[in-house]
Order: C-alpha cells, then sequence, then structure tokens
C-alpha cells in the first residue's frame, strides 16, 4: 500500500466497533442464559476469530456485518470442539477462552498463528492449573491442550504481569468455581469485563486498598442475556489523532468512542505534548463511558511536565504506543517511552519493530529493553516492515503523511486483524498535499 504525504485531515472518521468489547460481548452473551443482540460488533478478523471458536463450542451466533446475534448455552452449556479452535492472530480470544475452558467437563485445544504460538500463555497456565484445570503446553506456548473441570477450586491471585487478558481468564474461570475467586491487581488494566458482567447481573466485587485493587466474582453467579451496544474503538481512533495532531489545518471528529476510564490515558497523553482534542457529549452505553472526539490540527504548547512516558501509565496505553511513536518524532521535545517491555510480547515485538522502522524513515531513535527513545525528525517515505502487526501498520501509515516522498506499507493486509477498511477510511479524511 502506497501512502503519498497529505495537506490535512477533515472530517468524520467511522471507527470499528471496539476489539476488547466486542470479544468480550460474544464470550459473555455466550455463557449468558438467553438470546443478547450485539451493535457495532467489531469487523476485526480477531472477533470474528471469537465468534468462530464460539460456534465450534456448540454457539448458535447470526451475523449481519456490525449486526450479531448469540444464543446463549449458559456457563457450562458449551460443547466438546470436534477440532482444535483457531484463535488466529488473536491474544484476547486465546487468554480469555483459556478461563472459559477451563471450567468446562471437556477436553479442548487452542490454537493460532505463527505470531500467536510464540506468545507467552504461562501467564494464564499457571493461575488457571492453581484452580485445578490441566493445560499442557510445550515452552508455555499454544498450541494449549486443556483438560477442564467443574467446578474449579476458587482462588485469590495475583497475575505475574498487568493484563487484563489474564485477569479476565481467572475471572472468567471463577464463575465456574466452587467459591470466591479473586484478582489482586497493583497495576490497574482495563476494566470492560467487570463491567460487562455487571451489566448481565453478575455480581463482581471490588475492593480498593492502598497500593492494589482486589476484584472477585462467586462461582454461583449466572449471567443473564441482555443487548449490547459497543463502543467505537479509541485504540483504532487513535492513528486519526496522531494524524490530525500533525497536520496543521486539520479537523477530525469521531463518534460515540469508547472513554473508559482504564483506555482514555492516550488522550491525555497527546494533550500533555500539545494535542488539541476535545470530548464532548460524555455519556453511559451499556455500563460502558463513551463521548464524541474532535482532533484540531497542530500541537499547542502542552502541559506535559516531562519527555518520559513511563509507569503505571503504560498498561492504559499499551496498544497506543506504536502511534504515540510516530507522534514522538513530530515533538519538539522527543519522546522517551520506559517500563514497556510488554511491547516485546504483542503481535510482534513492537519495540524492534517500531525503532526498525523508524530508523527507516530517517528517524533519530534509540532502543532500550523497556522502550525506546525518539528526537524531533523529518521523516523520509520508505518501505515499511510491519512484521504481520497490524498496529506497526497503521501507525506507519500515519507517518507516511507527514514524510518527505512516499511511504510503501508492505503486507498492509494486516490491517484487517483490527481495522478492516483502515486504508479507505484514512483516504476518505485525506486532503492530497498541494505540492508547495
Ligand atoms: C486486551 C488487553 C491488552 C491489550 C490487548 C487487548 C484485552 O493485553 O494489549 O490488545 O482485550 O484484554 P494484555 O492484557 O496482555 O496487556
Amino acid at each position: 500500500m502506497k501512502i503519498e504525504p497529505v495537506s490535512f485531515l477533515k472530517g468524520e472518521v467511522i471507527l470499528p466497533g471496539d476489539k476488547s468489547v466486542s470479544h468480550r460481548s460474544a464470550i459473555l452473551a455466550s455463557m449468558a442464559d438467553g438470546t443478547t443482540r450485539i451493535d457495532n460488533f467489531s469487523a476485526s478478523a480477531d472477533c470474528a476469530s471469537t465468534l468462530e471458536c464460539l460456534r465450534g463450542l456448540g454457539v448458535s451466533i447470526e451475523r449481519d456485518g456490525s449486526h450479531v446475534k448469540v444464543n446463549g448455552v449458559g456457563k457450562t452449556g458449551f460443547v466438546r470442539p470436534d477440532a482444535p479452535l483457531d484463535c488466529g492472530n488473536s491474544g484476547t480470544t486465546m487468554r480469555l477462552l483459556s478461563g472459559v475452558l477451563a471450567g468446562q467437563q471437556f477436553d479442548s485445544i487452542l490454537t493460532g498463528d505463527d505470531s500467536l504460538r510464540n506468545r507467552p500463555m504461562r501467564r494464564v497456565i499457571t493461575p488457571l492449573a492453581r484452580m485445578g484445570a490441566v493445560i499442557d503446553a510445550a515452552d508455555g506456548t499454544a498450541p494449549l491442550f486443556i483438560r477442564g473441570r467443574n467446578p474449579l477450586r476458587s482462588a485469590t491471585i495475583v497475575p505475574e504481569v498487568a493484563s487484563a487478558q489474564i485477569k479476565s481468564a481467572i475471572l472468567l474461570a471463577g464463575l465456574n468455581s466452587d467459591g470466591i475467586t479473586s484478582v489482586i491487581e497493583s497495576t490497574p488494566t482495563r476494566d470492560h469485563t467487570e463491567r460487562m458482567l455487571r451489566w448481565l447481573g453478575t455480581d463482581v466485587s471490588e475492593e480498593v486498598f492502598e497500593t492494589y485493587k482486589k476484584v472477585s466474582v462467586s462461582g454461583d453467579s449466572d449471567l443473564s442475556a441482555r443487548d449490547i451496544v459497543v463502543p467505537s474503538d479509541i485504540s483504532a481512533a487513535v492513528f486519526f489523532m496522531v494524524a490530525a495532531s500533525c497536520l496543521p489545518g486539520s479537523e477530525v471528529w469521531m463518534k460515540g468512542v469508547g472513554v473508559n476510564g482504564s483506555r482514555r490515558a492516550i488522550i491525555e497523553v497527546l494533550r500533555g505534548f500539545g494535542a488539541d482534542i476535545e470530548i464532548s457529549d460524555e455519556r453511559d452505553v451499556c455500563n460502558e463511558p463513551v463521548a464524541d472526539i474532535r482532533v484540531k490540527g497542530g500541537l499547542r504548547h502542552g502541559t506535559a511536565s516531562s519527555d518520559r512516558v513511563e509507569g503505571d501509565l503504560i498498561a492504559g496505553i499499551i496498544d497506543e504506543i506504536p502511534a504515540l511513536a510516530v507522534f514522538g518524532t513530530q515533538l519538539d521535545s522527543g519522546l522517551v517511552v520506559r517500563d514497556a517491555a510488554e511491547l516485546r510480547v504483542k503481535e510482534s515485538d513492537r519495540i524492534k519493530t517500531v525503532v526498525e522502522n523508524l530508523r527507516r524513515m530517517g528517524a533519530d531513535v534509540e532502543e532500550f529493553d523497556d522502550g525506546f527513545a525518539v528526537r524531533r525528525s523529518q521523516l523520509k517515505g520508505a518501505k515499511i516492515y510491519p512484521a504481520g502487526d497490524h498496529r506497526i501498520a497503521m501507525a506507519f501509515a500515519v507517518a507516511g503523511l507527514f514524510a518527505e516522498g512516499p511511504t510503501q506499507i508492505e503486507e498492509a493486509e494486516c490491517c484487517e486483524v483490527s481495522f478492516p477498511g483502515f486504508f479507505d477510511v484514512l483516504g476518505g479524511v485525506s486532503r492530497p498535499s498541494t505540492g508547495n
């Protein structure tokens, strides 16, 4: 895919439904009693993988574009799949379903593509094994051979990394445990699972202590079907926030974007570095905060007290860091990201793929074990190799908009993993460069 420099962006951006919320809507609706209609379900390949896995577990699901109807089977009504369940590229599918399958009375196998089969799974295997499931996985990677058990033993678990996927896997397993299952989090992670469980009538208790939070579910709770509207995806919105901010004269708006407190930190980070982002009409939709977002081009004087992004903040912006790195090349202060070693085990080693591709575009960038430092740079069009990683491809398509000369994104189709039609949407709001 060839990206030409543009003058500015103008218009409304229609985003896909939030990927994290869509996965959960399909999984929790399947575990519920009754029929759930889901609206604005993500068009991503990742969420399609979740639907296929659930079908493989005997759930009847009808889909018409972004409308999905799930006929719930209840917490233990799944049937033994007659083939391995293919999670594709989706870590969320694999980790959340491992929590569901740990509590079923049958064996199952979860697998995925080359990238997913290289990602760490011990982080979910260890807690689920403590609850009584037997999960075999060579070197702690997929395929996962899961021997479920019902009920599982309830437990209180401190995950080894701050991860909403691990937390969710444990809570989903906890719904099929013999008591109260709790997760202790010292770094907060996205809370869509907890919010959606409550939306479906399940009690989720939350105790907040000075240095940690304890989230608990009870094994005797049931889920009741209830229609769900998925917010638009803030992690997809970020590409347009960065592009519009870096191109003076731009103005883009996006409606109904999820602005959940555990996901919206990227807005504050970009604002801190001078981005002009306005949030309006904040409201709750199906227990998720959503709002309309307007971004105006040109970086004003920001409020950030330093050029560093690090610490607890990282977990809340983990998916947005590739786009943030591109943004950093346009800042007088440059940008330093630390404490982000988790990026090395995402769909690609995102520290490596960000640094390599920024260098291809002529940026001045330094790599650390747990992050990178990027200095203000005039980017030059280049050939970009995203290593099959959707967020890298989209971040560098944005970089191409303000580079000198054309940029070629290889394997551009990997964007389908989270945002089918991304290039058309970007093209639709781009105003061509006059060449002056
Ligand atoms: C997700 C959680 C994050 C994120 C991923 C989606 C989720 O992963 O990077 O894209 O839906 O729970 P971790 O929980 O592993 O940090």
